[in-house]
């Protein structure tokens, strides 16, 4: 895809593509709540956004957990000061296309606006492209009355999140978890991370650490075992969806519950000592093929890894989870939205108009909804519901596709007159005398 800028990594994904998160780190202390308050990266290289709250999630309260997931619906039930419930904001007034509108204004308005696209469910089912997401992106290329571009940005949960790079700077061993085969290894190596460890490899050093594993002898080849006695982990981070929740599972509760992060020892008070936990999305079903639609995902992993936990320790698992709808994935794509104005219209300006556009409304609709955005829900992905989300209702209305969402939004802004094709006969600078022309 041409255009296009994605809140994404160079490394190789485990399985899944791109993400983004936040995060920021800085001195390695000796608490979780130290990692998570630090802003600036020691090499300057990465792009850090404060975590608002140490450990937790910005919007936890909005996602799900085991005591159920307030929502946007709930939100609206807020009081102010004065004990007058809080009016909805509508959305961004902008003019309704009822009147022609100059070139001028087309083009202002035009350089005004961005899409922020989930990948999938929205563009893309499975490995399988939507068949409107062509004409959506040959429409925002230019593919339009002005041959202007209207930039857009891939917002996604899938794949292992840009900011978790930053982490690389602070862990010295970590254990990688999630993706098929190997690859969270490369991706975290890709990213920097020195000593990286997947479960495999511990399996391969010691199987009776997870009874019902079968390890196969192509596994074990590739594995790269170590003297798991005498390494010290310094965090876990959940890079992908498990592939064997029985292992992943076994070996992180062993690690969170140990003694400055070694295998084989048991803390005494493994609340105090739990090792830094990160996840790369808190999604809970993610869109598939299966008959029924949605499959769980990530979240589901965390939320068993929680329960664990709390039977175990009797406390809260401290953790950090990037990507939608935490805030600060809306922070950095404000950034790739700026740098991206800047190539496409060397304006150093954020479009004040931005459309999210998404099939989940745990995620992609909280998010957009929370960070001012207009939001679109869409029916190609995980979405099953009627008119809107009940809990967290897109603002901006529920589309069949992409292309339906994305051309109510351009008739919104650049009026219902706008043409969604090119044409030289409408293009007033090679032809001074038509309609558009006259206006201006
Ligand atoms: O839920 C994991 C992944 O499938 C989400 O991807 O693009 O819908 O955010 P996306
Ligand atoms: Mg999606």
């Amino acid at each position: 895809m041409k255009n296009v800028k994605q809140l994404s990594v160079n490394a190789p994904a485990p399985t899944e593509s791109l993400n983004t998160a936040n995060v920021s780190n800085g001195t390695k202390g000796s608490s979780h709540e130290e990692y998570a308050n630090i802003i600036i990266s020691p090499s300057g290289n990465n792009i850090e956004v404060p975590a608002s709250r140490s450990a937790v999630s910005d919007a936890e309260k909005l996602m799900h957990n085991l005591s159920g997931s307030p929502s946007m619906k709930h939100r609206r039930a807020s009081r102010n000061s004065f004990g007058a419930s809080l009016p909805i904001p509508a959305p961004r007034a902008s003019p309704t296309g009822a009147y022609p509108r100059s070139l001028k204004e087309k083009v202002a308005a035009a350089k005004n606006m961005a899409f922020a696209f989930d990948i999938d469910g929205v563009l893309l089912h499975g490995n399988n492209l939507i068949p409107e997401t062509s004409r959506v992106m040959e429409l925002l290329n230019g593919d339009n009355e002005l041959g202007i571009k209207i930039p857009y940005i891939l917002l996604t949960n899938g794949g292992v999140p840009h900011p978790m790079q930053a982490l690389s700077e602070y862990y010295e061993t970590v254990l990688v978890v999630g993706g098929e085969g190997y690859t969270a290894r490369f991706a975290a190596e890709a990213y920097g991370f020195r000593n990286v460890v997947v479960p495999k490899d511990i399996v391969a050093w010691d199987p009776s650490i997870s009874p019902w594993r079968h390890f196969t002898e192509e596994e074990r080849k590739e594995a790269r075992p170590q003297d798991f006695d005498r390494v010290n982990f310094d965090a876990v981070l959940v890079f992908a969806d498990s592939r064997d929740y029985a292992t992943d599972m076994q070996i992180i509760m062993d690690l969170l519950t140990s003694v400055d992060g070694r295998l084989g020892t048991r803390s005494k008070d493994p609340i105090k000592t739990q090792l830094p936990i990160y996840f790369s999305h808190g999604d809970l079903i993610m869109p598939t093929e299966h008959k029924l639609g949605p499959r769980l995902t990530q979240g589901a992993f965390r939320i068993a890894l929680e329960a664990q936990w709390k039977a175990i320790t009797g406390g809260e698992l401290e953790r950090v989870v990037y990507g939608k709808p935490e805030l600060a994935t809306y922070k950095y794509a404000d950034e790739v939205m700026r740098s991206w104005m800047k190539e496409i219209h060397n304006e150093h300006t954020i479009p004040e108009n931005i459309y999210m556009i998404g099939d989940n409304p745990q995620s992609d609709i909280i998010g957009g909804n929370m960070y001012g955005w207009n939001t679109c829900l869409v029916r190609t992905g995980v979405f099953q519901g009627g008119d809107n989300d009940e809990e967290n209702p897109a603002n901006f209305g529920v589309f069949p596709t992409v292309l339906d969402a994305v051309q109510a939004a351009v008739a919104k802004e650049l009026g219902h007159e706008f043409k969604l094709r090119w044409s030289d006969k409408v293009n007033p600078a090679l032809h001074p005398e038509s309609s558009l022309a006259a206006v201006e």
